[in-house]
């Protein structure tokens, strides 16, 4: 069984007064569900606050990047060692950090093993563009995706019997557009194509026990639908994670 997990990408939103007054009034509706990992996660600038407001509570905090060295002179960035003080799970690989900030497959792969390094659990993405999409190339681009990005990590089950790891696939047309892909595509997409290529590089156990979320235009009207598919284990959301009644609504559906 893969415990559901709904993580809230705020993307570049909220200055930190914002962040403490959304955060304070998602918590009571948050704090009062169980048997979903909630996370939330901020922009850096948020992180210090918005974990000494959840702390006590079983909310997860989460960030959006990292650089994969611990320290030293690269001036901008932010490391998995300052990170692992703040958060417990960092998104890795974002089509938009893709698109925008020149990530590859392999400067994703460095990411994840820093992430792993420092006890963080990756969400790493994946998810093929609207062109990519139109010419037939979802399977082969998700699938270079998960094969080059987690390339050489050596996967253990932690103690609680999970995969170190979260993988979220985000059609990249589905972003933000308000056209979510249905939840029958995305359950056949995860089983064929996520799954047995976790199994292929991993074995059966992490391909099991690997959460793997949807993520794309996720609102409260549509959850329930991607959280009764059985190989959907939860959502990476984004604008709906920024209103409280959205996000709170979507994590009870999971
Ligand atoms: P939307 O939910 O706004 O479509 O964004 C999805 C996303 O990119 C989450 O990482």
């Amino acid at each position: 069984m893969r415990k559901p997990l709904v993580a809230g990408n705020w993307k570049m939103n909220l200055t930190v007064a914002e962040s403490r007054h959304l955060v304070s009034e998602m918590i009571p509706g948050l704090q009062s569900i169980e048997g979903v990992d909630r996370v939330i996660c901020p922009p850096f600038t948020s992180l210090l606050a918005v974990s000494a407001l959840l702390e006590g509570t079983a909310i997860n905090l989460g960030a959006q990047n990292l650089y994969w060295e611990s320290a030293g002179a690269f001036t901008g960035e932010i490391s998995p060692l300052m990170l692992s003080e703040l958060a417990r799970f960092v998104i890795l690989g974002h089509s938009e950090r893709r698109m925008y900030f020149n990530e590859t497959d392999s400067t994703v792969n460095k990411k994840v093993q820093a992430a792993l390094a420092h006890a963080l659990t990756p969400i790493v993405c994946v998810g093929e563009t609207l062109e990519e999409y139109e010419a037939g190339l979802t399977e082969e681009v998700v699938s270079r995706q998960i094969r080059l990005g987690l390339a050489g990590l050596d996967l253990r089950i932690g103690n609680n019997h999970t995969s170190p790891l979260v993988i979220a696939y985000e059609p990249v047309w589905a972003i933000g557009t308000g056209r979510a892909a249905t939840p029958e595509d995305v359950n056949v997409i995860i089983a064929r194509v996520i799954r047995a290529v976790l199994f292929d590089e991993f074995g059966e156990r992490i391909s099991q026990s690997t959460r793997v979320l949807y993520g794309g235009s996720v609102n409260s009207d549509n959850a329930s639908k991607f959280f009764s598919e059985e190989e959907i284990d939860g959502a990476l959301v984004g604008g709906a994670s920024l209103k409280v009644n959205e996000f709170v609504k979507i994590v009870q559906a999971a």
